[in-house]
């Protein structure tokens, strides 16, 4: 441990911190969380911390979930560049046209979106459970946004008719993976399994053995019998498939697939936001009770 991590370590204990971390951060700061996972993993923590603060080392959307589902913590993002370029795509005004053009055609948001888009809709979801949500939902036709991937995804799944609202809304990163990379890879490691991420485009998931949110790809690599895996998605979450799982071989689909917004966050970056209790996120007392419902609904969909 670095002299920085103890500094942080003993920061957080002082003032009744606990840090979350996405599986995509970078490794020293998934080495000093108390708590590394995808979104809805991330949410529930949000949800039933004591701690009186709460750094959380992702990006704007996710931090922004932890005030709706807990807003009286203090919750901090250690750097303001951590913006996720996918839940710009959808601004709220935009959101509401389209909610107009299809008057009571259901809404899901993904939770990659901004509070003021997530207080507009029926209820959220994340990759690790956008296919159930939508499921549950009692109309065979849903507004769904802003990842069209994702969209595609769960109409294939569900069979039912699913709007994507923006058209061609995507994620940067998990669309640098191509389905011809793919195959030659597939074909240099024939014992391995592919594993991808839902906001892959559909060519991608269809040579997959494994789609699922970054922390299902944990747990099936802990538990399939495969050796050698492929991990189609942002390379961070191979430093964790490789330290919970020293036995098996990790093959990054593609080492350029990183997600520059989730970087930004830096152990020095951590260090001050604790020192300084900064930068707080915050959101307005009406955005947070109608996003909270929204959250709320899919958490209670799910359990
Ligand atoms: P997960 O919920 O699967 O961790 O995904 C979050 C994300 O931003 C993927 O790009
Ligand atoms: Fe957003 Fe994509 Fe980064 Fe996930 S990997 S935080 S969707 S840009």
């Amino acid at each position: 441990m670095t002299e920085l991590q103890k500094k942080i370590l003993d920061l957080k204990q002082e003032k009744d911190a606990i840090i979350l971390a996405h599986n995509y951060q970078r490794p020293e700061i998934q080495d000093i969380a108390d708590f590394i996972g995808d979104s809805i993993e991330l949410c529930r923590k949000a949800m039933s911390t004591k701690a009186k603060i709460i750094v959380f080392c992702g990006v704007d959307f996710m931090a922004q979930s932890a005030v709706i589902l807990n807003p009286d913590k203090k919750v901090l993002i250690p750097s303001k560049g951590a913006l996720c370029p996918m839940a710009q795509m959808l601004p709220a005004d935009y959101f509401k046209l389209w909610q107009e053009r299809y008057p009571g055609v259901p809404t899901v948001l993904y939770v990659n979106t901004l509070g003021e888009a997530k207080a507009l809709c029926d209820v959220c979801c994340t990759s690790a459970n956008a296919v159930k949500v939508v499921e549950k939902i009692p109309s065979e036709r849903v507004l769904f946004g802003p990842d069209s991937h994702l969209a595609a995804y769960v109409a294939k799944r569900t069979g039912k008719e699913i709007i994507p609202v923006p058209e061609g809304g995507y994620c940067p990163v998990h669309v640098l993976f191509e389905k011809e990379d793919l195959l030659k890879l597939k074909q240099k490691y024939p014992q391995a399994l592919l594993m991808v991420h839902p906001e892959c485009p559909a060519e991608v998931i269809e040579v997959a053995d494994f789609t699922g949110s970054t922390s299902q790809m944990c747990r099936f690599a802990k538990e399939t019998e495969a050796k050698q895996l492929i991990v189609g998605t942002e390379i961070g979450l191979i430093y964790r498939l490789r330290k919970e799982n020293p036995d098996k071989e990790f093959i990054p689909a593609n080492p350029e697939a990183i997600c520059t917004a989730m970087k930004t966050i830096t152990l020095e970056k951590v260090y001050l936001a604790l020192k300084e209790e900064r930068y707080e996120v915050t959101l307005s007392d009406e955005i947070i009770s109608k996003a909270q419902q929204s959250l709320e609904k899919m958490v209670e969909i799910v359990s």
